[in-house]
């Protein structure tokens, strides 16, 4: 009886465990049969999840955004480059007929029409903004109402455009990622997904930075610094140098001392504006292609100097992972030193952004995710790479100097208001943009470099020989 009964007992978990492995098998059929989702799958991935401000970066990171109130915008004395090819400018193409279904596809492998790229960026941008913490922030009031803050947005233009920034979030991403003109050709992306070949690799971080050979002696300088202080400190990264210039002779001793891969910037297959170094055209394509290549880019001008302050650009990293970007920033009001021009080309008067702080795009910090890549790079990029927005032909109509002083007047003594006396090129376009993302929120995406680093124009030369 006894050996009866333990044979069922035998028998039964015999059972059980046949139908425990035939379910199990079934289980994993079913996975591996399921369609592959690409990673970075636009139309189900909502991108990476919002981190809320509870771990151990907010008290730091508070700490490095309330300081930000404190900096001066001085920076904005953009370093001369010699003056060539002038009379080229305006040669772009027109890329109105450019976009297209499978233009937007390109990057994700799968074919999502710009009205649910616009749905999904949307959304995303709306889960960013509710992660935004900072007790300071107040609503924007519609500017462009008071008429001393009007003052000359709508002339030269036809009619007024859009005088007011839209609240809602998905209305903010279109037009942004709408306009044809806001968008980058199939051509252009080609050209940019060419550029990220030749690096070698996918790093965690790819620091970034360029120089032409009046600059040379200043990169040497920012290069010792990056060795010295962030080197050390860093795991899975490269450095990467675009030679935007350099004799070939200072290009031999970059490649043989910079720890770095050097690349030429490929000024040939771009419109021959790009080779005017001041508009600064070149940096937004690098950068968005370089996202290609990395989980973070940071950006670096040669005029960057890190200090031996190194947790604290951690922090900043970490913000960047978590916020999608960290850019230097300033209390300079960038309706004053954007022109008025490239404002109507994003379809907007300046008076909608009066009292936004302009940002710096000397340093900064790119996190490789779909609303960086789709909402701030890419019009970025196709900023830079029409004249008309980013480097037009009466660029050297004002001068900062001025708008200075109509600044000054203006805070000290109640003076009048005249927008685009002066132009900051690729800063003045990024500011634009994360301005119309996250407007009374945009020091959200600010962080204050002086904690790590500082801005100097001198130069080191002999750290290579
Ligand atoms: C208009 O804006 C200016 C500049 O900010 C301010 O000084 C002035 O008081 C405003 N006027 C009105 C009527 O709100
Ligand atoms: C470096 O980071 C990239 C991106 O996260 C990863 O794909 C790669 O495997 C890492 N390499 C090493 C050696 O850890
Ligand atoms: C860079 O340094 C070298 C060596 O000191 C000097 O001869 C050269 O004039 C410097 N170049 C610039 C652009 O300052």
């Amino acid at each position: 009886m006894a050996r009866c009964l333990s044979l069922t007992t035998v028998l039964k978990s015999l059972i059980t465990l046949v139908v425990l492995i035939t379910f199990m098998i079934a289980l994993i059929k079913t996975r591996i049969l399921e369609p592959h989702v690409p990673e970075r799958s636009l139309a189900r991935d909502p991108g990476p999840p919002i981190l809320l401000a509870t771990d151990s970066y907010h008290a730091k990171d508070s700490r490095l955004e309330r300081n930000n109130n404190g900096i001066e915008g001085s920076e904005f004395d953009k370093n001369k480059q010699d003056e060539s090819d002038d009379d080229k400018i305006g040669d772009v193409e027109d890329n109105d007929d450019d976009s297209s279904n499978e233009d937007i596809s390109e990057s994700v492998g799968e074919v999502v029409s710009i009205k649910d790229e616009i749905e999904i960026l949307g959304n995303i941008l709306t889960q960013k903004l509710a992660a935004v913490y900072d007790v300071n922030i107040e609503p924007l009031k519609p500017t462009c109402r008071n008429k001393s803050v009007l003052a000359n947005s709508c002339e030269g233009s036809k009619r007024c455009l859009r005088t007011q920034l839209p609240d809602d979030p998905k209305a903010r991403v279109q037009q942004l990622v709408g306009p044809n003109k806001l968008r980058l050709s199939p051509t252009q992306h080609e050209l940019l997904r060419k550029m990220a070949k030749k690096v070698e690799g996918f790093y965690d971080i790819i620091l970034l930075t360029a120089a032409s050979s009046n600059h040379f002696n200043e990169s040497q300088a920012l290069l010792q610094t990056v060795h010295t202080n962030l080197f050390p400190i860093l795991k899975n990264f490269t450095l990467i140098f675009y030679d935007i210039g350099l004799t070939s002779q200072e290009k031999a001793l970059m490649m043989k001392n910079c720890r770095c891969q050097y690349l030429h910037f490929p000024f040939e297959v771009f419109p021959e504006f790009l080779r005017e170094l001041r508009c600064y055209s070149w940096k937004p394509v690098m950068i968005k292609s370089m996202l290609q290549k990395a989980n973070i880019i940071v950006w670096m001008d040669a005029s960057v100097r890190f200090l031996d302050q190194t947790e604290n650009i951690q922090v900043v990293i970490g913000n960047a992972r978590k916020r999608g970007v960290q850019i230097g920033g300033s209390n300079v009001i960038s309706a004053f030193r954007t022109f008025r021009s490239m404002y109507h080309f994003f379809g907007d008067e300046p008076c909608a952004y009066f009292a936004l702080g302009m940002a710096k795009a000397t340093f900064g910090i790119y996190h490789n995710e779909i609303f960086v890549d789709r909402a701030i790079l890419a019009p970025w990029a196709a900023c830079a790479l029409t004249a008309e927005c980013m480097c037009p032909p009466d660029r050297f109509m004002g001068t900062c100097r001025q708008s200075k002083d109509m600044f000054k007047l203006w805070r000290e003594q109640d003076g009048p208001i005249m927008y685009g006396l002066c132009h900051l090129y690729d800063q003045s376009a990024i500011s634009l943009i994360l301005h119309k993302l996250y407007q009374e929120s945009f020091r959200w995406v600010y962080c204050n470099t002086n904690y790590f680093s500082r801005i100097q124009r001198d130069d080191l030369a002999g750290y290579f020989s």
